[in-house]
């Protein structure tokens, strides 16, 4: 039997970051998904495949020392197969439509389908419960997650997030695309959460400057979607990205694609992590094309739209 997941990728609206501090965040999930499937082996392994390459770990080998990103994939395998006393493995197939590395919740999607996917093959849990297990598989590979993106991804749709208080979901009709621009840049979301890190332990009182500023305009963005006002919320997007630059997360290359999108969008920003990845800028049916014309040099670009499905499962 196949036990087959899929969850959407996803941006940050607003708040990438600061969130780990504990700030609000708006996020979003996209129409873009990763889907696994698994299935129960004879072999006493676990088996990988997927775009960034394909393994075999050994079940009884005591250590998770499997390839850095497969670890969250091993974790949930392992676990599974112990929990059901199982003696066999597990084969993984990961497909996706999300690149990895470029700041839209690739891991965090593959975290949450392939919790569901693995455990789905002896069990039906509730999405609260899948959502718990993918945080602990991507903690396998970055320890401090504050666990949004991998939440957005479980339930999708629009939503604030903090840490002390969850997921609540934002449920104004808000009407928009976005133009996604890929800078090609690949970055390790760990790694940048680390650097931002040791900018706030150098930089105290500006750090909890800016944190306060980024509340107070998360705040104000919470009212423009309220009331779908795309000017506020894009004007409000490339604020929220002068204070992603004062942290340091910011790169040439992503600033050159914030130049070409802010011309003709209501706003832009990086999404994730920065250091490199995506940046997004808002859109509606009026300047849309024009968004994708002004970034067409740069040939991974596209338009993307609020996925409200969340994680989807088929046993
Ligand atoms: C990464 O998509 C978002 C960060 O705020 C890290 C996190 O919240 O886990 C940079």
């Amino acid at each position: 039997m196949k036990s087959i997941a899929s969850a959407p990728g996803k941006v940050i609206l607003f708040g990438e970051h600061f969130m780990v501090y504990g700030a609000k965040a708006i996020l979003c999930s996209i129409d873009k998904r990763i889907k696994v499937t698994s299935q129960v082996i004879d072999e006493r392994k676990i088996k990988i495949k997927s775009d960034l390459g394909n393994v075999e770990v050994d079940v009884d080998s005591s250590s998770n020392n499997s390839i850095n990103l497969m670890k969250p994939f091993v974790y949930l395998a392992t676990r599974t197969l112990k929990k059901f006393k199982k003696n066999g493995g597990i084969e993984i197939n990961i497909e996706s439509d999300i690149p990895s590395g470029i700041g839209l919740g690739s891991s965090s999607a593959s975290c949450v389908a392939a919790a569901a996917s693995i455990t789905g093959l002896f069990e039906k849990l509730p999405k609260e419960d899948i959502l718990k297990l993918a945080i602990e598989a991507e903690r396998t590979i970055f320890k401090n997650t504050s666990g949004a993106d991998c939440t957005v991804c479980t339930f999708g749709g629009l939503a604030e997030y903090d840490i002390k208080n969850g997921f609540k979901k934002i449920n104004s009709k808000v009407d928009f695309n976005l133009v996604i621009a890929n800078s090609k840049q690949s970055h390790h979301t760990s790694e940048v959460v680390e650097k931002v890190k040791k900018f706030k332990d150098n930089n105290k009182e500006l750090f909890t400057s800016l944190y306060s500023q980024e509340s107070e305009l998360i705040q104000n963005a919470l009212l423009a979607l309220e009331k779908n006002d795309l000017s506020t919320i894009g004007s409000l997007m490339s604020k929220n990205q002068i204070l992603l630059e004062q942290i340091g997360v910011s790169t040439d290359r992503l600033d050159l694609l914030l130049k070409e999108a802010k011309k003709t969008s209501f706003g832009a920003k990086i999404t994730g992590a920065g250091g490199g990845g995506c940046i997004i800028a808002l859109v509606d049916k009026s300047n849309i094309e024009q968004t994708l014309t002004n970034l067409k040099n740069h040939d991974d670009v596209f338009s993307s739209k609020i996925d409200y499905r969340g994680l989807l499962d088929t046993f």
